[in-house]
Formats: C-alpha cells, sequence, structure tokens
C-alpha cells in the first residue's frame, strides 16, 4: 500500500468511562499498516479517566500516548485540546475519519449543538461539515430524553453513533475480549476492518439448514 493511500485518524478521548476502550483502539491503530498518523487529544476529563480506570497518570501530556500503549509511540501525535488553531481543526487538513472513543454525554451535547469551543468538538464539527466520518462511542446509561435527542440530531448531521454496547455473541471469556471485538467494529466503520474481528455466520443449525 502506497503512503498516499494510507489513511490519517484523529481520535478524541473524553471524560466518560471506558479509557480501556481508547488505549485498545490507540494500539490497534498505532500497529494498522494502513494507518499513517493518528492524531489525539484528550480532554481534561478523558485525562482523568485514564488515571481513574487505569492508572495512567497525565504527567507530561506530549507523554501521554506512550504511556497509554506502554511502549513508543510512532504514528500518535498529541494535540492539546485548548489548541484550536491545530491541524485537525480546519477542513482544509485532510483527516480521512475521526473516532472520538469514549464519546461522553457533554462532548455529544457540544457536537449536536455545533459548539466548538475546544477542539475534540471542533474537530468533530469539521468532520461533519466536510462529509467525512466521525464515529460517536457515546457512553452512559441510561439515557435522558435530552442524550437521545443529541444523538438524533449528531446522527442526522453525519455522525455514527455506537454507544458503547458489548456483544455476547463470540462468547467473550475476558474484559479484553470483549472490548476488543466492540473496538473491531468501531474500526470497521472507519475503513480499518480487523482480521481479529468475529463475524457472525449464523446458527449451526441454520448453516445446515441452508447447504
Ligand atoms: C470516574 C468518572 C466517570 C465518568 N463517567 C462518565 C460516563 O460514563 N459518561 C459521561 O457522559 N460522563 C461521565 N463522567 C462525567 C464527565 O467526565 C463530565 O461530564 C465531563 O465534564 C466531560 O467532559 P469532556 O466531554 O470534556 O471530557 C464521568 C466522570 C468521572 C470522574
Amino acid at each position: 500500500m502506497s503512503e498516499a493511500q494510507k489513511q490519517i485518524v484523529t481520535v478524541g478521548v473524553t471524560g466518560a468511562s471506558g479509557a480501556v476502550l481508547a488505549q485498545k483502539t490507540l494500539a490497534l491503530l498505532e500497529d494498522d499498516p494502513r494507518v499513517e498518523r493518528i492524531h489525539l487529544v484528550v480532554t481534561e476529563a478523558g485525562q482523568r479517566l485514564f488515571a481513574e480506570e487505569l492508572g495512567i497518570s497525565t504527567g507530561d501530556l506530549k507523554q501521554l500516548a506512550d504511556r497509554v500503549l506502554g511502549r513508543k509511540a510512532s504514528k500518535i501525535e498529541m494535540l492539546p485540546n485548548k489548541d484550536v488553531g491545530a491541524s485537525i481543526a480546519s477542513g482544509s487538513y485532510a483527516v480521512d475519519s475521526m473516532v472520538i472513543i469514549p464519546c461522553s454525554i457533554g462532548t455529544l451535547g457540544a457536537i449536536a449543538g455545533g459548539i466548538s469551543d475546544d477542539l475534540v468538538s471542533r474537530a468533530a464539527d469539521v468532520m461533519l461539515k466536510e462529509g467525512r466520518k466521525l464515529v460517536l462511542c457515546v457512553r452512559d446509561t441510561p439515557f435522558s430524553h435530552i442524550h437521545l435527542e443529541n444523538m438524533l440530531r449528531a446522527q442526522q448531521a453525519g455522525a455514527v453513533i455506537m454507544p458503547v454496547v458489548p456483544a455476547f455473541y463470540h462468547h467473550p471469556r475476558t474484559i479484553d475480549d470483549l472490548v476488543t471485538q466492540y473496538v473491531c467494529r468501531v474500526l470497521a466503520q472507519i475503513g480499518l476492518e480487523q482480521e481479529k474481528m468475529y463475524r457472525w455466520a449464523g446458527t449451526p443449525a441454520a448453516r445446515k439448514a441452508e447447504a
């Protein structure tokens, strides 16, 4: 695959539960030869969730990606959430797709309301206005009327709403099994299908009947 065909992906991490989902997403993208560059933006609350759920301290933000991966990140560029003048804040900069994982209800509201007052919400707004792929991995439960309306608004504007809902049909044994399958489904949405993704092929009885 030529460099020109490789994807540039933005990953937003916000302060919803599920920091492990962000960690898995970054690890799979970092190792994916189809990906050229990953722009990473972590909100303040997102940094807190890395600390609360994974014990990863913020420290120097520039090294956060290395700490999240547990190794040197070669493709990840960390961008400060306050920098609304970063490359990804402009539609003239070619980002192929953006995933916000996990996506807080607060950031969902900002996107649905067109309030681009930080880099995560501005970059998401740019994806929508440019007609590019934006996947929102919204996490909370239960959802209020406001949350559901905001999801509908964002979906109607072009976003893929992918609430953090695990699947069980692949017989997961570990949390990593649950996380990996969900993240693989998210990456499939941006055209980066993973070999390790489980694909349902019907029940054995149904397959036999079809044969
Ligand atoms: C431990 C912890 C867990 C949280 N879990 C969620 C959650 O699952 N979903 C959510 O929408 N907000 C959650 N929040 C609240 C958000 O972090 C808060 O609304 C924050 O302002 C979101 O900001 P952000 O969108 O800029 O990251 C949680 C906060 C903490 C400290």
